[in-house]
């Protein structure tokens, strides 16, 4: 599939897609969410790909947020349709995929880019990284779930002060915050995040899929999360995946997972 706004490369087991708008920062327009969806669609039903990378091109920015210039001018109607389309699309899409999508923070990662990074499976960052919700400076509040994974990931009260003084932290505060995992140069941040993709390739795909659904489930209203886990643990017992693990295990060699 060819792309105008981002670049999707796979590699090794290792799709990553890069947005690619580095004389707008990255700034995420609705063309740009779209294709955002399809190579992710696409890299998750990919049978060779086993972890999806998520990064920005330049050496600036991750995303610098939604494309402003694209909805300045939005009513209250247009302004709740462009949350729920972006959500639907690309957030909440993201965060459910059955393959781990790790995103690498190359620089700001500020309203629907720090949203983005979020709503990946989990994060890490370059030295130079800046992250915050500056909606609020612009009078809009964060759309696309950044007041839901915020707190959940740093805290209720670090996630208030973040959204109320519109304020950007670095890569070194995230990382005390626990909103990312790592931090390294510019230089090492696909590599680290590549070296921890191969760890996680060495593991049974369907097990992960389980797992990132169990996990999820702690974070959905309504949805007991214990419950999901119980499901997922025992349908864990009829797959070819668990058959190698125990067997290679009890065998004393390295398990080779079939993925099924
Ligand atoms: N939407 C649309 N365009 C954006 C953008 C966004 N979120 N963020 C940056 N850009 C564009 C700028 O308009 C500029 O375009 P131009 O050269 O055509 O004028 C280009 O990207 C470079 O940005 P610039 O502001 O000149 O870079 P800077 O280094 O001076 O500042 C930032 C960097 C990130 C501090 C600044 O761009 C910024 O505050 N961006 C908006 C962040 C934001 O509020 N995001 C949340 C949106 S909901």
């Amino acid at each position: 599939m060819s792309y105008n706004n981002i670049i999707s490369e796979s590699n090794n087991g290792i799709t990553t897609i890069t947005i690619n708008r580095p004389s707008k920062l990255n700034a995420l327009n609705k063309a740009t969410i779209q294709e955002l969806h399809d190579a992710l669609d696409a890299a998750n039903k990919d049978a060779n790909t086993k972890v999806i990378i998520v990064t920005g091109s330049g050496e600036k920015a991750f995303v610098a947020g939604a494309d402003i210039s694209e909805f300045a001018h939005f009513d209250v109607a247009n302004g709740g349709k462009l949350a729920a389309k972006g959500q639907e699309l690309l957030f909440d899409f993201v965060e459910n995929l059955s393959t781990p999508v790790i995103a690498a923070v190359n620089g700001f990662a500020l309203g629907g880019g720090l949203e983005l990074a979020m709503a990946c499976h989990f994060r890490v960052a370059s030295d130079n990284a800046r992250m915050g919700l500056p909606e609020t400076s612009l009078g809009v509040i964060p759309g696309y779930g950044g007041t839901q994974r915020l707190p959940q990931l740093v805290g209720k009260g670090r996630a208030m002060e973040l959204v109320m003084t519109a304020g950007m932290i670095d890569a070194n505060q995230a990382l005390a915050y626990g909103l990312v995992n790592h931090v390294t140069t510019q230089e090492e941040l696909l590599p680290l995040a590549e070296k921890i993709a191969s760890k996680i390739m060495r593991n049974s795909s369907v097990a992960i899929k389980g797992a990132i659904k169990a996990v999820n489930a702690n974070f959905k209203d309504g949805v007991d999360g214990f419950q999901v886990e119980i499901e997922e643990f025992g349908n864990c017992f009829g797959t070819e995946d668990f058959t190698e693990g125990t067997t290679a295990f009890l065998e004393k060699r390295k398990a080779d997972f079939p993925g099924k």
